[in-house]
């Protein structure tokens, strides 16, 4: 027999209520059930980060959270992140860069940078840490790095 739960969150900016099989991912939850397809699912182990979103503000791994868990939380994917404006620097800056290349990456990446840059001025350094949980295939990352080190010394400037 399906254990299910009933849940209730904030998904960009809306409320949202369903009800979940207990052992349903987050990532698959989005995707499948709401078809927000912005999140990517790569390894679906925790690894690449290509699924990560926003939990209460921080990145975290839908693919390694069930839905039940996002219950009473606020969650954000690139789609809300893309439809407030919040990150449309970042994704200025990562085209005009060449830091996306096939894409697959680029959602993840993307949360990963919009918390990293809620801490005005990273180094190259903590901006390479904070990305070192995410894969990607095609750039090198150093066209990431650069335009997540550009995004930061813009928003610091007067
Ligand atoms: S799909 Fe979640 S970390 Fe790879
Ligand atoms: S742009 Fe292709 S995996 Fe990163």
């Amino acid at each position: 027999m399906t254990e299910t739960h009933a849940i209730s969150f904030t998904l960009n900016g809306q409320p949202v209520s369903a009800e979940v099989d207990a052992r349903l991912h987050l990532a698959d939850f989005l995707r499948h059930t709401l078809k927000l397809t912005g999140t990517h699912i790569g390894c679906e182990h925790g690894v690449c980060g290509a699924c990560n979103v926003l939990v209460d503000g921080r990145s975290a791994r839908s693919c390694l959270m069930l839905a039940v868990q996002a219950d009473g939380t606020t969650v954000e994917t690139i789609e809300g992140l893309t439809a407030r404006g919040k990150i449309a620097d970042l994704q200025a800056e990562f085209a005009a860069r060449n830091a996306l290349q096939c894409g697959y990456c680029t959602p993840g990446m993307l949360a990963t940078a919009a918390e990293l840059l809620e801490h005005p001025a990273p180094t190259r350094e903590e901006i390479r840490d904070a990305l070192s949980g995410n894969y990607c295939r095609c750039t090198g990352y150093h066209a990431i790095v650069d335009a997540i080190e550009a995004v930061a010394q813009k928003r610091r400037a007067p």
